[in-house]
């Protein structure tokens, strides 16, 4: 009876801890879901950019990983668009150093059959990879589905969208 009782405090306790961590935590900044984050403690440029998320109002679960490959994975981020850390926000897939501007039009649009939004390679300007001095890199945040399907959802010059 006394192991009984005690199995079932604990269950209960699990059963609760889920609802506490999703609960007014992950809404409490201007609406913005739960941002998800896995990346390798040795990526410096990846601590930029979670910082950048952070100021844009976004929560942030950090995960630090030997490597980002199994969240990958989990979260269909093609192997063409790779960068240096994945994560996830409202349900879509985010890789590399994608702006918050993007990422708070994808989750206002939600555009069908989008999984989610990458950044490829590591741009020069991008958030969380700006170098003091040197010119910017225009580059694309490309939309991608479950499939092969690629579009460019927002042109980025540095932290601009152009
Ligand atoms: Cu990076
Ligand atoms: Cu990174």
């Amino acid at each position: 009876m006394t192991m009984s009782l005690g199995r079932r405090h604990v269950l209960a306790g699990l059963a609760g801890a889920p609802l506490a961590a999703a609960g007014p935590a992950a809404w409490a900044q201007g609406g913005l879901p739960l941002l998800t984050v896995w990346r390798d403690p040795n990526c410096g440029c990846c601590g930029g950019w979670l910082a950048h998320m952070r100021t844009a109002g976004f929560p942030v679960q950090d995960n630090v990983v030997p490597s980002p490959a199994p969240a990958r994975r989990m979260l269909g981020i093609p192997a063409d668009l790779l960068s240096c850390h994945a994560a996830q926000v409202g349900g879509f897939a985010l890789e590399g150093h994608v702006p918050a501007a993007a990422v708070k039009r994808l989750l206002a649009e939600r555009p069908a059959g989008v999984r989610g939004l990458a950044v490829p390679g590591m741009p020069l300007g991008s958030p969380g990879m700006e170098v003091p001095g040197q010119a910017p890199d225009t580059y694309d945040v490309i939309a991608f589905d479950a499939g092969q399907g690629r579009s460019i959802f927002m042109r980025f010059r540095g932290g601009e969208p152009i």
